[in-house]
């Protein structure tokens, strides 16, 4: 080939390649801070200085017609899903734009702390306790240098939504409890330390006098004013739904398992028309897995399997997400939106955001793809 004939298809090349590379820019951008009037699932999401959102494994509280979103502040690279800075929080009043609010807890730089700078603190979410007037946070807490061992719950409040939240201490919850169950379950479905029956009642039954393993997690306030904790427990083989004490702020022993010896992370229980829904995921590290579904009549059970409720080309991985919690919005009927994490392990910070509408069919639930969407969708149904 000539050299001119040579010059002449780099620089179509690199024409092309700008112009590709300014296509999937503008597709994967929300680049207009403030000006935000719809989602955009997994795009960038930038908040009111332009810089892509940092709150990971979050929750949302809605309080005095605000929204807050607590997640987890990642830093840069592999090591970035460990706890450098604490939880992020942003506020918004229309859930497509965010102001930046800072950290809310903040990590210790005393090493001796549990909630020590390096150690894992996952899936913060915060409720609002009107009797005492306190923001309450809950979060998954693993220490400093012990990997996923501790499994422990962490508890810290405030005064003020935004922070600063105060750590008041980490544990195992439950310790000495055995778990209630739904009316008329039969004896050789219930725990029986002298006889376990599986590994997941193994773990449970060793775990007894120290409280059970807590990572994964959520809370739900139900319309009574009661608080529940919601937690991957036994190795992540059962999920726990536990009772909180009237200030929020400790459990009071009251709890129980939902589908034992099964992996499940990633809980997130609402409540619509009376029917409790719970949304969980498999344990696959931070690659993405089908979700599944539960309801129930009461927070107590019994809690009947639904399966996966994404459908559509993706819903095999969830879109390639993981549930962090499930959002009524405020003002509008039957409107829930599915929040999930799609996790960046190799570069932390980068992780994304689906945010998906719910649709509900019968006592059941289904998820679809949208590429952008806005909150009208819930006023056409
Ligand atoms: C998936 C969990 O859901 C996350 O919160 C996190 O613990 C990762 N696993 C760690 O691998």
């Amino acid at each position: 080939m000539g050299l001119l004939k040579y010059k002449r298809l780099a620089s179509w090349f690199a024409l092309v390649m700008l112009c590709a590379s300014a296509v999937v820019k503008a597709q994967a951008v929300n680049d207009r801070p403030g000006k935000l009037d719809r989602f955009t699932p997994g795009a960038i999401w930038t908040d009111n200085h332009g810089v892509h959102i940092n709150a990971h494994g979050g929750g949302i509280l809605y309080n005095k017609g605000r929204y807050y979103w607590f997640g987890e502040h990642k830093i840069e690279g592999s090591a970035g899903n460990r706890a450098m800075v604490g939880v992020h929080c942003y506020s918004s009043k229309d859930l497509y734009n965010w102001k930046d609010e800072g950290i809310a807890l903040a990590v210790s730089p005393d090493s001796t702390n549990d909630i020590a700078k390096g150690c894992i603190l996952e899936r913060p979410k915060v409720v609002y306790n009107k009797k005492t007037g306190k923001y309450v946070m809950w979060f998954h807490l693993e220490l400093r240098g012990q990997g996923y061992k501790a499994a422990r719950t962490g508890l810290a409040i405030s005064d003020k939504a935004t922070g600063p939240y105060r750590f008041i201490r980490s544990y195992r919850p439950n310790a000495g409890f055995m778990p209630v169950y739904p009316p008329g379950t039969p004896e050789s479905e219930q725990v029986d330390c002298a006889h376990t029956k599986s590994k997941s009642e193994g773990f449970f039954c060793r775990d007894l006098p120290g409280g059970q393993m807590a990572r994964d997690m959520n809370l739900f306030v139900d319309d009574d004013g009661k608080a529940y904790h919601i937690f991957s427990a036994e190795e992540n083989f059962t999920l726990d739904i536990a009772e909180l004490n009237s200030d929020y702020t400790a459990h009071t022993g009251k709890f129980t398992r939902v589908y034992a010896g099964h992996q499940t992370e990633a809980p997130a229980l609402f409540k619509h028309n009376g029917v409790y829904y719970l949304i969980g995921s498999g344990t696959t590290g931070w690659d993405p897995n089908p979700a599944r579904c539960f309801s129930a009549p009461s927070i107590w059970g019994p809690w009947t399997y639904h399966g996966n409720p994404c459908k559509g080309a993706g819903s095999e991985l969830t879109f390639g997400g993981q549930s962090t919690y499930v959002l009524p919005v405020a003002g509008k009927k039957d409107a829930f939106i599915f929040m999930a994490d799609k996790w960046a392990p190799r570069n932390a910070i980068d992780g994304r955001y689906l945010w998906l509408p719910i649709v509900f069919k019968g006592d059941d639930i289904e998820i679809n793809w949208l590429d952008n969407w806005k909150l009208e969708v819930f006023d056409k149904r």
